[in-house]
């Protein structure tokens, strides 16, 4: 029996082995063969989004403290690649604009992880919605670990898909699909169980998991028929 493989997706573009989240792992992962890439949007002072994962500068920038305090320009100043090698110095924080018009030239689809403070979720979508303006809804998820951000963005922009991130999948999982109007969701995979997978499935929800970088357990996802496996290695796993 053929059984079907899960879409491969690049965590952060390429991040094995490129700085993650800026131009040189997005262009890799695509030049692998990547076809979906997970990113992570933050909210830079003077209210634009940018491509970055921590709250922090510290691990993935020259400078230190949080991002948040400043502007896309002084972000954007910043080398966002010497932490992962000196050769990759000249890599710099994207904006959200710089990002969707790259994927718009290369037709990749991309999963946007909103991790912004969620104080505010009304500003954070009304940023969101215009800046992401008339973009393919198909080539789009918008995910993320908080609810209130999620609810405001299915409010706001619901024709885009959505996608609730947890942990591990909650005991109320199947009420709060409902409640949220859910079709997916996003699970570390070292929490996962095959019930879970199935019992999901059979409520006609996508399950897609983060982060698998070793073989035996992305063997394992596959089997269980997951629908998408985020990792952080397309050199290692886009022709598994
Ligand atoms: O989007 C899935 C995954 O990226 C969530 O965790 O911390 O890697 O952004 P994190
Ligand atoms: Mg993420």
């Amino acid at each position: 029996m053929d059984i079907k493989k899960s879409t491969f997706c690049a965590h952060r573009g390429a991040s094995g082995n490129f700085p993650e989240n800026t131009m040189c792992a997005f262009n890799a992962a695509l030049a692998l063969g990547a076809t979906w890439i997970e990113t992570d949007l933050n909210l830079s002072s003077d209210e634009k989004l940018v491509i970055f994962h921590d709250a922090n500068l510290g691990r993935t920038t020259s400078d230190s403290g949080a991002l948040s305090l400043l502007t896309l320009n002084e972000i954007q100043s910043l080398d966002a690649g010497s932490w992962k090698d000196e050769a990759f110095s000249n890599e710099k924080v994207l904006s959200f604009q710089e990002l969707l018009n790259w994927q718009d030239t290369h037709g990749v689809n991309i999963n946007y992880e909103l991790k912004c403070d969620a104080a505010n979720p009304n500003k954070v979508v009304t940023i969101l919605s215009k800046e992401l303006r008339d973009r393919d809804p198909k080539k789009i998820i918008i995910s993320s670990f908080s609810e209130k951000l999620l609810i405001e963005s299915i409010k706001v922009i619901p024709s885009y898909r959505h996608a609730l991130i947890s942990e591990r999948l909650p005991k109320n999982w199947k009420n709060k699909s409902r409640e949220l109007n859910l079709n997916a969701w996003h699970l570390n995979a070292d929490y996962l169980n095959l019930n879970q997978v199935r019992a999901l499935h059979r409520e006609r929800l996508k399950v897609r998991v983060y982060t698998v970088n070793n073989k035996t357990k992305y063997k394992k996802m596959n089997e269980w028929g997951v629908d998408m496996i985020m990792s952080d290695y397309p050199e290692k796993f886009l022709d598994f």
